[in-house]
């Protein structure tokens, strides 16, 4: 049965096809001289060709011991100091960026054929950047964060009721509450890839290296 799935998912796998979209001009050599301001670019016709879903990112991370994860997140910003998220500090996440404060972002924008890869240390934004973030989310987001156990084993959904009903109640008590696991991280990017994809196969990439107050640009072999 096993053995049937796998195929099956094989030849589906091989009947579908990849990188369908239109792709933009880009032309790398006369690409601005920040990846905040060529992002910038990007991120506004993503938004404007109604690319689904911009702002949803793959963040990685990695445990103490070097092992990767991955989950997609919501960017929040993005200005001179890096690539912003919000997250709690008890969650998986949360975890591997305090033992490990480096962080990859991945976007792929496919109705556009690009893709963005930032990557760097984290940085904890000031506290009323996180504190702002959280009073800006809706309150079922709050009152989820409230109840303070994301990625911990879940079996009773009782138990999620009553920590959500408690939630409700301290946040009815204390509306501008801010939990003090609630961090804003920024990705100090280190690197930043741009990926035009052709379906010919000749993709553009455009490497941006930090190098103290400027950016160095590499184009790379697609
Ligand atoms: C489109 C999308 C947006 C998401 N946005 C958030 C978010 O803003 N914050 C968050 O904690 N999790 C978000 N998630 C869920 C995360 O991917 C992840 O499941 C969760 O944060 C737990 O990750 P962790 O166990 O690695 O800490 C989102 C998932 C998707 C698919």
């Amino acid at each position: 049965m096993a053995e049937q799935t796998v195929d099956g998912l094989r030849s589906e796998l091989r009947k579908l096809t990849v990188l369908k979209g239109t792709a933009p001009e880009f032309d790398p050599s006369s690409a601005p001289d920040s990846p905040m301001e060529l992002f910038g670019e990007w991120f506004l016709l993503a938004v404007r060709s109604g690319v689904t879903e911009p702002h949803a990112m793959t963040l990685s991370t990695a445990d103490a011991d070097g092992r990767p994860s991955a989950r997609v997140l919501i960017l929040k910003d993005v200005d001179s100091a890096g690539w912003h998220f919000a997250i709690s500090t008890l969650s998986r996440k949360g975890r591997e960026l305090a033992a490990r404060p480096f962080a990859a972002l991945t976007f792929y924008w496919p109705e556009l054929v690009r893709q963005v890869r930032v990557s760097g240390p984290v940085v904890a934004d000031p506290p009323a950047v996180a504190a702002a973030d959280f009073r800006a989310r809706p309150p079922g987001s709050r009152q989820m964060a409230l109840t303070r156990r994301q990625s911990q084993p879940f079996s009773d959904p009782a138990e999620l009721d009553e920590a959500l009903e408690h939630a409700h109640q301290e946040l009815a008590a204390t509306p501008n509450l801010v939990p003090d696991e609630w961090l804003s991280y920024a990705v100090r990017p280190e690197e930043v890839e741009f990926w035009q994809g052709d379906s010919q196969r000749r993709h553009q990439r455009l490497r941006y290296s930090a190098e103290g107050d400027s950016w160095s640009r590499t184009r790379l072999w697609p």
